[in-house]
């Protein structure tokens, strides 16, 4: 790989001020491309840009303030990144959370499911005519290995209903998987892809909490990978020739690997799928599964 190879290519990456989509901001920059550095917090944000701009001071990154915390605020994300780039060719729904309590936002929804995986839904729903236009897009979905031990309530999930700290992320995370796999049956024949990926187990702020069990962790996390190295799979998925074709996959890091009878359900995928739309507020499907061609009887 040559720098300069993405020339011309617009990524978008939300959560890009910290941690894994810091590491994917500057990989993508130093390798050419236009890069769209999504962040809630204009500091953080700043800091960021600087930092990847020092690292590499021909980058094209873009810092975008966009807050992920309710469906109001990512269709103004979405609006926003519509009319600042008339071109775009991948996003990468990185920014995630991990709860260490129960948190509902202003919609009264639970923030795992919120951002992990409402917020994949709808702003690649907003955004996806865009990607279409350009006829080879692509949505990398930064997921986490831990979405096998998700489980699916339509009634309970949203709300953070049980709440758990393993339990609740790995709900979202299922969600977000059945989301992937879905999105990839309703995108067949439009050049635009979708592949979900495990990052790795990654030295970041995800799940930091206080207290006797935050010390803990911040020991054991000293052990972990570094952003740079979480950041390998998803700069691959969203970048490498050899995945031009590939959609509704799941890597576990760079190996491709079968999903969850679970998570591989289209029925639970379907009903998730409208649930999705309903709770965003759509008030039509944003993207209906294409039609069967049906041969006439001579
Ligand atoms: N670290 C791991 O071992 C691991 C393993 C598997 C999967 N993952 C996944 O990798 C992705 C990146 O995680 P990370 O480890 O890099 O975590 P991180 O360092 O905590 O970064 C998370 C990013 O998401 C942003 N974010 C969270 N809530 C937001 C909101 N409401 N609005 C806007 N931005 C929001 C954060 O912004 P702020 O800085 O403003 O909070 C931050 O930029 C996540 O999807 C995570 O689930 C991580």
């Amino acid at each position: 790989m040559q720098p300069g190879e993405l020339s011309g290519k617009v990524f978008i990456v939300t959560g890009g001020n910290t941690g894994i989509g810091a590491a994917i901001v500057q990989q993508l920059a130093q390798r050419g491309g236009h890069v769209a550095l999504v962040s809630r917090n204009r500091d953080k944000g700043e800091a960021a840009v600087q930092a990847i701009r020092a690292a590499a001071p021909e980058s094209a990154v873009d810092l975008v303030i966009g807050d992920l915390s309710t469906v109001a605020a990512v269709s103004d994300l979405a609006a926003t990144l519509l009319e600042r780039y008339p071109r775009i060719d991948v996003l990468i729904n990185n920014a995630g959370v991990w709860p260490m309590r129960r948190v509902l936002n202003a919609d009264g929804l639970e923030s795992a499911f919120m951002v992990n995986h409402l917020v994949p839904f709808l702003l690649t729903t907003l955004l996806l005519q865009r990607i279409k236009d350009g006829g080879s897009g692509r949505i990398v979905n930064v997921n986490a290995g831990l979405y096998v031990n998700g489980k699916l309530d339509m009634a309970r999930t949203p709300y953070g209903l049980d709440f758990s700290r393993i339990r609740t992320y790995a709900d979202s995370k299922l969600c977000n998987m059945l989301f992937t796999l879905e999105l990839a049956r309703r995108l067949a024949g439009t050049g635009v892809t979708v592949n979900a990926v495990h990052p790795g187990v990654i030295r970041t702020a995800l799940g930091t909490t206080g207290g006797p069990l935050g010390w803990i962790l911040r020991q054991v996390k000293r052990t972990w990978d570094t952003p740079e190295d979480g950041a390998k799979a998803p700069v691959w998925l969203a970048t490498a020739p050899e995945l031009a074709q590939t959609s509704g996959h799941y890597f576990n890091l760079l190996a491709d690997t079968a999903v969850t009878a679970t998570a591989g359900d289209p029925e639970l995928a379907r009903r998730l799928w409208d649930l999705s739309a309903a709770l965003a507020g759509l008030s039509s499907d944003p993207v209906p599964m294409p039609s069967l061609s049906v041969t006439p009887p001579a």
